[in-house]
Parts: structure tokens; C-alpha cells; sequence
């Protein structure tokens, strides 16, 4: 099977990157958001992601305009009757997915593949929704999709050998390289990154080291890009507790559960760079 178009649906941080890769990648991407300002906010974050490529050299302006005439936005999942792949990018609900997969089966032609970009609820029970157990995948991406290199790709005991080869040409066209994970909350990266993550709150919380030299030890003495208290502010706090709650219901083990500072911060709505403040002021 040639995939030719791509849908994802959802325009925010991930949807988008998503859109964007697979048309600088030369698919024709149709993106669904739920209302037109998000849609529009979701657009405007493409072109300016693209405009700031052609800034720095890595793509002519020309590119750019190709990469932006091929995406289309809409409001309605029935318009993805052309699709040969989605990739679904919308909020980690369980119930909202359901739905989501449940309308995708019955409007995407029989050899569509269906993949969530989900990074911690259960591929198979969103696969159970569909007549299609056997097409639908995780393909899990990472912040900012367009500079991380990595696919995890998630597969059930349902996705058929067929699925996982076209989702690896289709990976690799993208230029990323991948990994395949069961479907096990967490994958591979999450499994491994929320313990630590945790753990740096838990220190952090517990006064051994102030939040700037827990960071600095991380970045400088293990060359990691961020430390674990920036990265929590990058990818947002609200969606590493959303995770590790998710990883905690299903192993109870408490390697995945959330320090008390974690869950009021995100109360208090200091979600990281997303709201302005986390452990660092973005104001
Ligand atoms: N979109 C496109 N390009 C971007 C970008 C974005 N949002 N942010 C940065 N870049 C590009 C820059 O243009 C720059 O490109 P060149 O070097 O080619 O000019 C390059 O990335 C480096 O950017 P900067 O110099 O501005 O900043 P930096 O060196 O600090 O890099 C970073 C920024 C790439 C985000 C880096 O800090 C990093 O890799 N951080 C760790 C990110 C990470 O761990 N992501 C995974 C999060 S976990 C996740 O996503 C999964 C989950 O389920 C939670």
C-alpha cells in the first residue's frame, strides 16, 4: 500500500509537528481541530516553525510554500474519507480517543491505518473500538517533533506484521528513526524517563539540592540537553502527571507515583512553559 495522505487529528503542540513533518515529507496532510480558532492557532504554528526553518537554511523558501499548499485544516473527521494513515494527536482522554477511532473506522477506507500518538494510555482498547484491530498502531512522537529524531512505534497483540512494515517505510520517510514497544503503559521512553523525573521532584521536594544545581548536575555532568526539572517545564507538568497516574493505575508500583509537589503545582496551574511558570518563571 502507497500512503499518499495523511490526516492527524488535533492541531496543538504534537498534532501539529506532526503535520508539519508529513508534509515537508511531501504527504498531502488534512488536520482536524475541534473549533476554527484552534485550528487557526495550530496553522499559524506550522508556518511559523517553517518560516524559521527557511530562516536558518534548512529548507528553501520554496519548500516551505510546497510543504504549506499541501496541508489542508477541517472541523470534521468525515472529511478524512481519502486518508491512507492517521495519526491521532488529540487530548489524552481515553473516552474522547474511543470516539475519535470509532468515527475514523467507519468513514477511512478499508485499508487505512489508524495510529494514536498517545504516550501512555492503551493502544489495544482503542484498536477494541474499531473493526480494524489489526491496522491500528501507537506511533508515538517526540517534543518538538520536527528536531526529535525517535518513532516508538507501539504495537498490540492485534497489529498485524503488514501494519508495522508499512508504518516503518512510512517512519522512515520521515527521516526518523524508529523503535517498537508492546503496548505497555509507558513504552520504552516513558518507562524509563518518569522514574527519573520523579525522582528529581522527590529531591528537589526533599531539600537536598536546589532546583538550578539539580538541573546543572544533569545537563553538564551527564551532557543530557536539559535537566529534569526544565525538561518537566518543556514538556509540561500537567502531562508527566497525567502519565505517571496513568503508569501508577496500571503497575501500582511506586517508582510511577507522584510526588505531592508535582500534583499541586499542576493544581495551582503551574503547567511549565505552557502557562508561564513551573519551576522556572517564563513570564
Ligand atoms: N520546532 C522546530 N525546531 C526547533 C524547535 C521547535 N519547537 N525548537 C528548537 N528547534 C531547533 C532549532 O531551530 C535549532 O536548530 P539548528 O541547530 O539546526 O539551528 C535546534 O532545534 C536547537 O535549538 P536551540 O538552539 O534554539 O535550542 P537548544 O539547543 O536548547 O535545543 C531542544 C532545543 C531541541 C528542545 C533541546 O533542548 C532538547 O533536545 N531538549 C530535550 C527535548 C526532549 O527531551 N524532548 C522529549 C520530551 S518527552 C516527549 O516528548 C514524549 C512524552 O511522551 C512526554
Amino acid at each position: 500500500m502507497e500512503i499518499k495522505r495523511v490526516g492527524v487529528v488535533g492541531c496543538g503542540l504534537m498534532g501539529s509537528g506532526i503535520a508539519e513533518v508529513c508534509a515537508r515529507s511531501g504527504y498531502e496532510v488534512l488536520v482536524r481541530e475541534v473549533n476554527s480558532a484552534l485550528l487557526q492557532k495550530g496553522l499559524d504554528r506550522i508556518n511559523k516553525s517553517l518560516a524559521k526553518a527557511v530562516s536558518r537554511g534548512k529548507m528553501s523558501q520554496e519548500e516551505a510554500d510546497q510543504a504549506t499548499a499541501r496541508m489542508q485544516g477541517t472541523l470534521d473527521l468525515a472529511d478524512f474519507g481519502d486518508c491512507d494513515l492517521v495519526v491521532e494527536a488529540a487530548i489524552e482522554n481515553m473516552a474522547i480517543k474511543k470516539e475519535i477511532f470509532a468515527e475514523l473506522d467507519s468513514v477511512l477506507p478499508a485499508h487505512a491505518i489508524l495510529a494514536s500518538n498517545t504516550s501512555s494510555l492503551c493502544v489495544t482498547e482503542m484498536a477494541s473500538v474499531t473493526r480494524r484491530g489489526d491496522k491500528v498502531l501507537g506511533i508515538h512522537f517526540f517534543n518538538p517533533v520536527p528536531v526529535m529524531p525517535l518513532i516508538e512505534f507501539v504495537r498490540t497483540i492485534l497489529t498485524s506484521d503488514e501494519t508495522m512494515e508499512i508504518a516503518h517505510e512510512f517512519g522512515a520517510s520521515l527521516g526518523k528513526t524508529m523503535v517498537t514497544a508492546k503496548d505497555t503503559p509507558g513504552f520504552i521512553v516513558n518507562r524509563l524517563l518518569m522514574p527519573y523525573i520523579l525522582d528529581a521532584v522527590h529531591i528537589y521536594e526533599n531539600g537536598l539540592a536546589s532546583k538550578e544545581d539539580i538541573d546543572t548536575a544533569i545537563h553538564l555532568g551527564l551532557n543530557h540537553p536539559m535537566g529534569p526539572l526544565t525538561l518537566l517545564d518543556f514538556v509540561g507538568l500537567d502531562t508527566c502527571l497525567f502519565i505517571a497516574d496513568a503508569m501508577y493505575e496500571e503497575y501500582k508500583d511506586a517508582r510511577y507515583a507522584a510526588p505531592p509537589l508535582l500534583r499541586r503545582m499542576v493544581l495551582a496551574g503551574h503547567l511549565g512553559r505552557k502557562s508561564g511558570k513551573g519551576f522556572y518563571d517564563y513570564s
